[in-house]
């Protein structure tokens, strides 16, 4: 069975005031593939993110999402049913109840008055508490977002993930504001959910160990150029050290 790409980055190249953020980036990505880009603070991880979903423009390369331009979906007003994003501020409006903050993966599909009016009666409720279900907070639908804890909201992001159900989730350090614990659960129901709607997911991570223990490729950056791209078990403890290493020791290399 040959597995078909859904992504594929050409010659990435992004500069900001003539400092290079990302150089020459190539890399493709099968459907279904998870991967984790790792790689020090500074790298280019975010930029990529921006990149891959039109939030900047690259000054050289191309992006394909499924054979296809990346404007030509931002043409067709699809992006979103390919490239759904969960960050590290899970940016939730949290003076509203979870159930808005979910329903808000539909706007894509709502035109909008529909939009506007279900910030008055909900709708499509029973969509939004199944996906709550299956991140297991179903019972907080109607509370306030700003009461739940940075673990729930971090599900309440999923759950509109998941309502929005693109083909491809970037998530950019999904978990770093929780702690070991809540961030090992979010990392596993994040790559469980993918598994079970065979969706490819690329996680920016500091946490080389969710790295090597959820996905099974990492693509590393330093400094904006690609450092390697391996199967997780092929990376070696002195990969890693030389990918995270401070420039002061450098010096006499
Ligand atoms: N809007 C911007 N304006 C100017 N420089 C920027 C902008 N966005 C990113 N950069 C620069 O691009 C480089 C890469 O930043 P980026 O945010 O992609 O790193 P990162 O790998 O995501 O780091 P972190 O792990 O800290 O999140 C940095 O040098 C950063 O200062
Ligand atoms: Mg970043």
């Amino acid at each position: 069975m040959t597995t078909s790409t859904i992504l594929e980055v050409k010659n990435l190249g992004k500069t900001f005031e003539r400092k290079i953020s990302l150089s020459s980036l190539s890399f493709s990505v099968k459907k279904g593939e998870k991967i984790a880009i790792i790689g020090p603070s500074g790298a280019g991880k975010t930029t990529l993110f921006n990149l891959l979903t039109g939030i900047v423009s690259p000054y050289e390369g191309t992006i394909l999402i499924d054979g296809q331009a990346l404007d030509y979906w931002q043409r067709k007003k699809q992006l979103a049913n390919k490239v759904g994003v969960i960050r590290q501020q899970f940016d939730l409006v949290e003076s509203l109840p979870v159930i808005q903050n979910v329903l808000v993966g539909r706007l894509k599909d709502w035109g909008f008055f529909k939009s506007l009016w279900s910030f008055v009666f909900p709708q499509d409720k029973q969509v939004a508490y199944q996906a709550l279900k299956r991140v297991g907070i179903e019972d907080k639908i109607y509370v306030r977002t700003s009461s739940l804890s940075g673990g729930e909201q971090q599900r309440v992001a999923l759950a509109r993930l998941l309502v929005q159900s693109p083909e491809i989730v970037l998530a950019d350090e999904p978990v770093s504001s929780l702690d070991p614990a809540r961030a090992e659960d979010v990392i596993k129901m994040l790559t469980k959910l993918a598994d079970e709607d065979n969706q490819t997911l690329i996680t920016t991570l500091h946490s080389v160990e969710f790295a090597t223990k959820y996905f099974t490729r990492m693509i590393a950056l330093k400094n904006g150029h690609l450092f390697f791209d391996l199967p997780s078990d092929e990376v070696t403890p002195s990969l890693l050290e030389d990918l995270y290493r401070l420039k002061e020791f450098n010096q006499d290399e």
